[in-house]
């Protein structure tokens, strides 16, 4: 039976006023026939909050942190908030109960996953099946996110769209050292409090990028300028580390702590890092990052490592050496910037983020977008839809996988160039057919399709719902 069916029988569509009686009914009846879904408990006169655990396969997974203590709801007008109480520690409690104010609660049905949200609305109850919501309630699991430059915040239209589909800001340049530390020991911060209002504001706080990569430096970290010793750059880095990390404490609860520290090939990347302190710099980074905020999130990140190859091996090599050293790291952001010619499969996909969890890391996509071919034309476009519903759909395949950034807000922002259509949502704001896959992707309801570019003469199929999974 599903939740809709369950909870229509239990509940009236509008309930009278003071409604608490009928809910909390609701709530008991559910759990009763949901033994050991419902942890807690029903609700007051002021509103009812549900414990929820998701189970996946032998694993529990507790609501991640990303998702932030509300769930913002809309639905045939009405709007509403799911107040989440989170297993799992005293600070994600504390936050949540604040935002207990309104509405109610989400009750996640075993039976193919559907939710149904009863919802109070001044004297009545309602109950909407969550497939009518305008809502991504794969927030209860994976979190979607958006890159931001600041200064996009003011072309019109953008902050509302990034506010409408995502729910996590990650720092495009913001939090880069060249931008953070143009002077030694002279930081500043500007660029990246700007996004850091708004990254509250929906809920996820920030995904910090990023604290050590070869790359977008200052010059003063040039070691032809300056000869640059062990302990001096260690203590640098440390400065740098504590500095950012301490300031955004809270807020940005996700960082790539390491970029690019591997080259194409496999080898290290020789960068000043590297040439100065040697190759234990990446364990030092993870290090310095914990002390500066021991609740954070700590990712390696890389770029074009999703298939297989010398420089994805090289990468698992560098992490396994981590994990064995006792380094702090939590996981792997795959950048997936999906390029054409790298021709992603979902099975490489599939095997990437196997072997990554196989060590004992979590893996997430950080920096998505795909760059069409151009001219666009709508077999580009069904390929870029495609590529996202493929790694929407491998993140809903791995337990560990909760959050999935895209590179930008709009076509309009994109590092590619608008004319590349590389994002969901079009130059306007406008949700593509990308923006729907990466939607029912992460929920769970898509097949991925091997998104071959058009050039390669592929033929182009339609989404396949999958039936057997939802
Ligand atoms: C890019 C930014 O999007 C551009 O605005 C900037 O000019 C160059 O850097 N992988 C990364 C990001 O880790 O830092 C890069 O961001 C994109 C590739």
């Amino acid at each position: 039976m599903t939740a809709a069916v369950l909870a229509a029988a239990l509940l009236p569509a509008a309930a009278p006023a003071g409604a608490a009686e009928p809910l909390r009914r609701g709530i008991e009846a559910e759990r009763s026939a949901l033994p050991g879904r419902v942890l807690a408990r029903p609700g007051t006169s002021s509103g009812a909050v549900v414990r929820v655990r998701l189970d996946r396969g032998p694993v529990a997974w507790p609501i991640p942190l990303a998702a932030g203590p509300r769930l913002a709801l809309r639905a045939g007008g009405c709007t509403g908030r799911i107040g989440v109480r989170v297993d799992g520690g005293p600070r994600r409690t504390a936050r949540t109960r604040r935002a207990q104010r309104r509405i109610v609660l989400a009750l996640p049905v075993r039976a193919g996953r559907r939710v149904v949200v009863l919802e109070r609305r001044g004297d009545s109850c309602a109950t909407v099946d969550v497939d009518r919501l305008d809502l991504d309630l794969d927030a209860v699991r994976i979190t979607l996110g958006a890159a931001l430059r600041p200064e996009q915040l003011d072309r019109p239209g953008v902050a509302d769209a990034f506010r409408r589909e995502y729910r996590f800001a990650m720092t495009e340049n913001a939090l880069k050292m060249r931008t953070t530390q143009p002077f030694p020991g002279l930081f500043l911060f500007d660029a990246a409090d700007r996004l850091r209002g708004l990254a509250r504001s929906v809920g996820g706080g920030l995904h910090g990028h990023t604290l050590l990569m070869h790359d977008q430096l200052p010059a003063w970290l040039d070691d032809r300028i300056q000869g640059w010793t062990r302990p001096l750059l260690l203590e640098a880095l440390r400065q740098h580390v504590a500095a950012l990390v301490g300031r955004y404490r809270g807020t940005a609860r996700t960082w790539d702590v390491v970029t690019e520290a591997i080259r194409p090939d496999g080898s290290d990347w020789p960068s000043i890092w590297r040439r100065a302190i040697g190759p234990d710099v990446v364990e030092h980074a993870f290090r310095f990052a914990r002390e500066a905020d021991p609740g954070a999130r700590l990712l390696y990140s890389d770029n074009a490592i999703e298939n297989p190859g010398a420089h994805r091996d090289g990468v698992l090599r560098m992490l396994r050496r981590l994990v064995r050293a006792g380094a702090p790291i939590d996981g792997v952001a795959l950048q997936g910037h999906l390029k054409p010619e790298i021709e992603l499969t979902p099975a490489q996909l599939d095997d990437t983020m196997t072997r990554i969890e196989a060590l004992g890391l979590r893996v997430q996509f950080s920096e998505v977008d795909v760059p069409l071919g151009l001219p666009v034309t709508a077999a580009w476009r069904l390929y870029g839809a495609r590529a996202f519903g493929m790694v929407a759909d491998a993140c809903w395949q791995h337990a560990s996988c909760d959050a999935l950034g895209v590179w930008g807000v709009t076509d309009a922002t994109s590092w590619w160039g608008p004319e590349r259509e590389a994002l969901p949502l079009d130059a306007a704001g406008r949700p593509k057919d990308a923006m729907r896959r990466l939607r029912l992707g992460v929920r769970g309801r898509l097949v991925a399709e091997d998104p071959v570019p058009p050039s390669a003469g592929a033929p182009l199929g339609s989404v396949v719902p999958a039936a057997g999974r939802f």
